[in-house]
């Protein structure tokens, strides 16, 4: 299976950067705590390999022809959902849309059933986006198809990290040695852990900077800085990735008022004035503009937001792909 045409060189097989002998062996992508650097990379290979098909004006590759996709999400997205969809079909694979919410789920019916009677219709892979942390991992212990991790409670969101990851050594042109900063609601945020997974994996020093009840300092124990004070994190960052308050999660106040978290924690001119005049600054989307970010900055020279969401189609079309060769090779296949 290759992605593109017959002259294009194949992403499965491409050199990854640390040697040709590398062979992608994993059905499911989980998360990042547990990819190596060699399999971090090679997923970066294999995305700038497939970063082509996008700007041909016949946007498709036949890699996944007559492979089926299932978008599994139990909680709302706009990026993911879409992208991972763009994604499959840009490989030429079939996508069916699941929601919750117009779901039998509605009427009693558990993930595990949901999961086996739509595996039932002959289906390769399953993107899961669930409120519970390991739900994924569960549904990879019972299902034959391919489970891609679409963002599981607190715990990861692969796919963003492995799309922020990217997105910092494309700018930067390396990860080893960059300071990176990740700002706001660290405690709910399974984006901040998949970045910290992934980022320390490939060298980079992460800080990680909130009020204290949002941020764990557990993470020290893991390796991470933590700061209490934008400012100072700022001075030396190379990047600064700025996270969504997720009320959505929280069971107490954390903070006094969202005016006093704009004052300490948020990203505005002035501020970003002090900080080295190349600095990245991310967000994964969705933004709370006025409260984590100003607008401005949003929309400024130094923002890569909008990068990031391209990114995630090449990130995404790479994770579809090489899961599905993976489960072709281990003769795991779809069903029928
Ligand atoms: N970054 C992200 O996961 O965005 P969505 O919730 O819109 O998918």
């Amino acid at each position: 299976m290759t992605p593109g045409s017959s002259a294009e060189k194949p992403a499965g097989t491409a050199s990854a950067g640390p040697g040709n002998s590398f062979v992608w062996t994993r059905r499911h992508l989980l998360g990042l705590e547990d990819l190596s650097a060699e399999e971090l990379l090679y997923i970066f290979r294999t995305a700038e390999n497939l970063q082509e098909i996008s700007t041909r004006s016949v946007k498709k590759a036949p890699a996944l022809r007559g492979r089926v996709m299932v978008n599994l999400f139990f909680e709302d997205s706009t990026r993911t959902r879409m992208s991972f969809t763009l994604a499959a079909q840009r490989l030429a694979a079939d996508v069916l849309d699941f929601s919750a919410a117009r779901s039998s789920v509605t009427k009693g019916e558990s993930l595990r059933d949901t999961v086996r009677n739509i595996e039932a219709m002959g289906v390769d892979t399953f993107i899961i986006r669930h409120p519970a942390a390991g739900a994924p991992h569960a549904v990879a212990q019972y299902s034959r198809c391919c489970v891609i991790n679409a963002g599981d409670g607190q715990h990861e969101h692969p796919t963003q990290g492995l799309i922020d990851i990217f997105t910092i050594r494309e700018r930067k042109g390396r990860i080893e040695g960059l300071n990176v900063v990740i700002v706001g609601d660290i405690a709910h945020s399974r984006v901040a852990r998949s970045n910290f997974w992934g980022l320390t994996r490939l060298g980079a020093r992460v800080t990680f900077v909130g009020p204290t009840t949002l941020v764990p300092r557990a993470f020290e124990r893991l390796g991470a800085r933590i700061s209490h004070d934008l400012d100072e994190a700022l001075k030396d960052a190379d990047v600064v990735n700025m996270l969504r308050i997720q009320r959505e999660r929280m069971t107490s106040q954390e903070f006094p008022s969202t005016e006093e978290y704009v004052r300490l924690f948020g990203l505005t001119r002035e501020r970003l004035a002090r900080a080295k005049p190349d600095i990245l600054v991310m967000h994964p989307g969705p933004i709370n503009r006025g409260v984590e970010l100003a607008s401005d900055v949003a929309d400024g020279p130094n923002s890569s937001i909008l990068r990031q969401v391209s990114n995630g189609l090449a990130i995404r079309m790479a994770v579809l792909f090489l899961v599905n060769q993976a489960n072709s090779q281990d003769g795991a296949g779809p069903p029928g």
